[in-house]
């Protein structure tokens, strides 16, 4: 049966909701606040396991009560957690999260039990690395152990590397490493200083990525849609998106991360450009709903068509 897997983190997230972001310095009052189950690899994760996909997830938290809670949570999605491990000492990664009313967000995290997933950890799970037919993998786990899975991996099915949160030079093994490279417009910024980045320089931001090692890169431009190309044939297509009033933008590319894995795995027979297009619609769906794992959507919530 195919499968997702996906190795990346898992963040308790502190979610403030304001009128509007606050500047340096200054205090405002907010209008709600939600602690939640985030980090992008488990949102990723959860994204594909509302839509019905076979998941596995390999990640690291603490052994504390919210690591425990995070493992009986990614049960009743029915994502595996076999190799979740729980680290003693350590707190569960976490995200202070700022949602402002036009949907914009701003994040710091803290890796916390994160950062303590080895390679040896993805090594223990090789068997189920190999046999998923795609691999999910982001920048908020150790690089050592996103780079064993990768490797790992290789010839076994399509992988995933989405560049979140932005590092400017992760290397050009890693970046080798995978089949599609996935980054927002922020870490596309980040990684070819071509700022601020847009529709029309965007060709110019591929081709500086293609230079990096990648082979299919997709940016994803908030409501500009995205852009996609591979090495081999360069010209971008531009994948536009219906404009909607966003509630909460928070988590949207992990929906259209877990979306494309969820189209790669099981509608291998579209073209790319028909995968983001649908992953595109799913995560414009998570953007009108407060918070991220619980606005993803499932199967039976959204057009069928999407699904022929
Ligand atoms: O992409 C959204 C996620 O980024 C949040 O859930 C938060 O945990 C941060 O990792
Ligand atoms: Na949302």
């Amino acid at each position: 049966m195919s499968s997702i897997v996906v190795v990346g983190s898992c963040m308790i997230d502190s979610t403030s909701f304001s009128e509007r972001l606050p500047k340096p310095g200054e205090t405002i009052a907010g209008t709600r606040f939600d602690k939640t189950f985030g980090g992008k690899g488990a949102n990723q994760c959860v994204a594909a396991a509302k839509l019905g996909a076979t998941t596995s997830l390999i990640a690291a938290l603490g052994n504390d009560a919210s690591g425990r809670e995070y493992i009986n949570q990614l049960e009743k999605y029915k994502i595996n957690s076999e190799h979740v491990k729980l680290v003693p000492d350590v707190s569960s990664g976490s995200a202070q999260i700022m949602v402002a009313e036009n949907g914009e967000n701003m994040i710091v995290i803290v890796k916390g039990a994160n950062d303590y997933l080895t390679s040896d950890d993805v090594n223990k799970a090789r068997q189920t690395i190999k046999n998923a037919s795609v691999l999910i993998t982001q920048f908020e786990s150790s690089l050592d152990a996103t780079l064993e899975a990768l490797k790992l991996h290789k010839g076994h099915g399509t992988s995933i590397l989405n560049g979140a949160p932005a590092l400017a030079n992760p290397g050009r093994e890693i970046l080798e490493s995978c089949d599609i490279f996935c980054v927002n417009e922020t870490e596309a910024q980040i990684m070819t200083g071509i700022e601020p980045l847009n529709l029309i320089n965007a060709q110019d931001a591929l081709d500086k990525l293609f230079i990096q090692g990648c082979k299919i890169v997709i940016i994803t431009l908030g409501g500009t849609g995205s852009v996609f190309a591979t090495r081999k044939q360069q010209k971008m297509i531009h994948i536009p998106v219906e404009i909607v009033k966003p509630i909460d933008t928070t988590g949207a590319g992990d929906a259209f991360l877990g979306a494309l894995a969820y189209f790669l795995c099981y509608h291998e027979k579209l073209s790319l450009e028909e995968k983001i297009i649908r992953a595109s619609k799913i995560a414009t769906e998570s953007v009108l709903k407060i918070g991220t794992q619980s606005s993803f959507p499932t199967k039976n919530e959204l057009p069928q068509e999407l699904f022929l």
